[in-house]
């Protein structure tokens, strides 16, 4: 075999390949972050054949010790990995030739590499949909802490940036709670969808070796082998839900790093960060940047341009597999890392940052943020439509931005003299707090709304 022009393939072939062909065909300089599943599945392969009695016991434990040898020498970084032998599925097999010998040509019978970089990609995947998942749960225990300690705190509530109506901090931080939460499930979703096995589709159109996939499935934790092979070694559906997931994901974060952009300026105090999430200038002494949020704010940047380009790599591609497929890798993996990567730097600026509860409550108590209170109250003591007391209430607005005064801070007479009946109980719901606690309804931001809410998810994420 040592003189065909490759050592895998080279039977038909009289001359070995051009540089650049070499060079533009080989992923090993990436695939090898697959090492550890390819070898579970070489290995969940090796004892079904020897099971079903393809191969010999003998050849099966010979395998067997031979690509634990093989993992070992990769999590050691001892193993020499070679371009010219294109991917990791041939550099283990080639390795493992080396330390075994003659059985190691035995370990591909009724399976391809097109199964098997199916299967690979999709237990690797799996695995950082579980990794993931873990960051997020992380994430949110980090954000219930925060609404613990603020849930009675008062803050402005914004629509268009523009104060809208007193909340409390701690409504404000489950918001984010919810919102991974649903990410949480993206993820688990997409695992479940994913959890089948390719492995023994072979090429494409399956083997006629009597092989039995129910076990290898088994073995490498999929609930059942797929059932089209050409689907099968053909989708990779799996890592765009990944994709996708993770890119909804990074929208959420990008959002709640611009939040924490804008509350640690000057301009708001809402936050300060901490300094182990925050960096100086070279210049101007007096700076501390919020570094770690402007990256989590832009890392959705890299992680929807792997999503376009997985989707752009894959369309139109005819079934089954086309090297195409050989690029859908690259940039799942750098998304993952960096979603990762991005998960655990918001963890670390929620945990460590602490809210200004002053600041918050001035900039709530500002704005005109009790005015609906206002309108509210006109509805229900005294009896108008709303449409009438949200009237009533812009001229008292108008009047008391006129006079530089917020809305508590008229007189009964200046309040009369937009709707006589108006009374002394209304400066009762002009109050930040009584505006918060007011807000009972379901899902709404009062203080013992928020406190069940931290419970319940203070027992979910435990
Ligand atoms: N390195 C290849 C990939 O990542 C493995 C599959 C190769 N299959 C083939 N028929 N050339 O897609």
């Amino acid at each position: 075999m040592t003189d065909d022009a490759n050592s895998m393939w080279g039977g038909r072939f009289a001359a070995g390949p051009d540089a650049i062909m070499e060079a533009i065909n080989a992923s090993i300089g990436f695939d090898q972050r697959m090492a550890a599943q390819d070898i579970a599945g070489s290995r969940a392969h090796a004892a079904m054949l020897a099971a079903v009695g393809i191969i010999s016991d003998n050849d099966a434990e010979a395998i067997r010790e031979g690509l634990l040898t093989v993992l070992s020498e990769i999590e050691t970084g001892t193993f020499a990995f070679k371009t010219e032998l294109e991917d990791i599925h041939m550099n283990v097999e080639a390795r493992l030739k080396e330390l075994i010998g003659e059985p190691a040509g035995r370990l591909h019978t009724g399976r391809s590499r097109n199964d098997q970089v199916a299967l690979d990609f999709r237990l690797w995947v799996r695995d950082q949909c579980d990794a993931t998942v873990g960051a997020l749960g992380a994430l949110q225990s980090a954000l219930v802490g925060q609404a613990e300690v603020g849930a009675e705190w008062v803050m402005p509530g914004f629509t268009h940036l523009q104060t809208a109506q007193p909340v409390t901090w701690g409504h404000h931080m489950m918001a984010y709670v919810e919102m991974l939460a649903r990410d949480v499930s993206r993820f688990s979703d997409a695992r479940a969808r994913m959890n089948e096995c390719p492995l023994g589709t072979a090429a494409l159109a399956g083997t006629s070796f009597p092989i039995d996939r129910e076990m290898t499935a088994r073995d490498l934790g999929f609930d059942r082998p797929s059932a089209n092979s050409l689907d099968a070694v053909a989708d990779r559906d799996f890592a765009l839900e990944f994709l996708s997931s993770a890119s909804i994901c990074a929208m959420h974060l990008s959002r709640l790093a611009e939040e924490l952009v804008i509350w640690s300026s000057a301009q708001f105090r809402f936050v300060m960060l901490s300094d182990r999430f925050s960096t100086g200038s070279s210049i101007m002494p007096q700076k501390k940047n919020p570094d770690a949020a402007e990256l989590v704010r832009a890392k959705i940047g890299r992680i929807l341009g792997a999503t376009v380009g997985l989707f752009t790599v894959m369309k139109g591609l005819p079934l089954t597999y086309s090297k195409d497929m050989q690029e859908d890798k690259e940039q799942v993996f750098d998304a993952a890392d960096n979603l990762m990567l991005a998960l655990a730097a918001m963890e670390g600026m929620v945990r460590d940052m602490s809210a200004n509860p002053e600041a918050l409550r001035a900039a709530a108590s500002s704005g005109f943020s009790t005015a609906t209170d206002l309108a509210d109250w006109l509805v229900r003591e005294a009896g108008l439509p709303f449409r009438d007391a949200h009237h009533v209430t812009g001229r008292l607005v108008a009047l008391a931005e006129a006079e530089g005064k917020d809305l508590p801070d008229l007189t009964l007479d200046q309040m009369k003299s937009a709707n006589a009946a108006i009374a002394e109980g209304v400066f009762e719901v002009l109050g930040v707090d009584n505006s918060v606690a007011s807000r009972t309804s379901y899902g709404g931001t009062a203080p013992d709304q928020v406190r069940a809410q931290v419970a319940l998810w203070k027992e979910r994420l435990a």
